[in-house]
């Protein structure tokens, strides 16, 4: 359908609605408190955006709760008329505000950066995006149709999917990490050991909570927990948008899933490519735990 089209702003696709709003989103008027979650989409935006909720209300799951349901961090580029956009949901919150968006560095409004906002990006490696990526786009009704694993693993390499290639994405986050107040994380760390994520952006976020506390959050933000919770499950998302039928929003959760998807020969071929585009960057991914 209509909706389901992808138009570029400087060869990125995005999805239509988005770059139909785009100058409004361009002019988004960022502030120096902002604390703005940057994620190539399926790589731990909402396991972390519930880490940073559970932080900011003191492991208080009800407080979180309410939070959610009020305003879950509003989405710089989401438009999607007659809902108010992400710029205007944004603009009606209240300081300091969590703002979230998955686009890469030359496309994020500009006043960020004048503002020096704070920015919380996590990473995942490739190839597990990959394969939740597929999956994501098979159940999700409102973007483009992956195909077969076979075509999707084309259409991911050439980086046609929604908010462009993943390795321009993470190398262009990753450059500008000392450069301004970024604190850059992996997916791949996080199952490692999540406390010890979660500590980083405590410390990160200027808190200072008690160890009980953040045994809480470790608890509560564990895949379990939240592929139980409804706030967290997108189990509330109409099944027009998200159907869950064909795979669910919270799908495994794991580091190396795509041993699983992968052929050998397309495993020789994506390390091939990786290397490639990969070439002249220092961020190194752990692929299996
Ligand atoms: P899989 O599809 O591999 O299961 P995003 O929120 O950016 O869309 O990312 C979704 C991916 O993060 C999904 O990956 C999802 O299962 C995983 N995820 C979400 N919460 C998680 C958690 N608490 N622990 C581990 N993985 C989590």
């Amino acid at each position: 359908g209509e909706q389901k089209q992808l138009k570029e702003v400087a060869g990125i696709p995005l999805q239509a609605t988005t770059v139909d709003n785009w100058s409004q989103i361009q002019k988004f008027e960022a502030k120096p408190d902002d604390l703005l979650i940057c994620t190539y989409p399926k790589s731990g935006t909402t396991w972390i955006q519930e880490i940073v909720d559970m932080i900011e209300h003191n492991g208080d799951v009800e407080k979180c709760q309410q939070v959610i349901i009020q305003h879950r961090h509003p989405f710089i580029e989401w438009a999607r008329p007659p809902q108010p956009s992400g710029v205007e949901k944004a603009s009606a919150m209240p300081s300091p505000r969590i703002l979230r968006t998955h686009l890469p560095t030359q496309l994020l409004p500009p006043s960020f950066w004048e503002n020096n906002c704070k920015f919380l990006y996590v990473a995942r490696n490739a190839k597990d995006c990959m394969v939740s990526y597929y999956h994501f786009q098979r159940m999700n009704q409102i973007l483009p149709d992956p195909g077969t694993w076979e075509e999707y693993f084309e259409t991911f390499i050439s980086g046609k999917v929604p908010w462009g290639p993943w390795f321009d994405h993470v190398k262009g986050w990753w450059k500008i990490r000392d450069r301004y107040e970024i604190l850059f994380l992996f997916f791949e760390d996080m199952k490692r050991n999540l406390k010890h994520e979660i500590q980083k952006v405590v410390h990160f976020m200027g808190k200072n909570l008690d160890e009980t506390v953040l045994d809480k959050i470790v608890q509560e933000t564990s895949f379990e927990k939240m592929k139980e919770n409804p706030l967290t499950n997108r189990s509330t998302v109409p099944k027009s948008i998200l159907d869950q039928s064909i795979s669910p929003f919270m799908r495994k959760g794991t580091v190396g899933d795509w041993k699983n998807h992968f052929t050998v020969s397309q495993n020789e071929r994506f390390d091939q490519i990786y290397r490639e585009k990969m070439e002249g960057t220092s961020i190194k991914f752990c692929m299996d735990l």
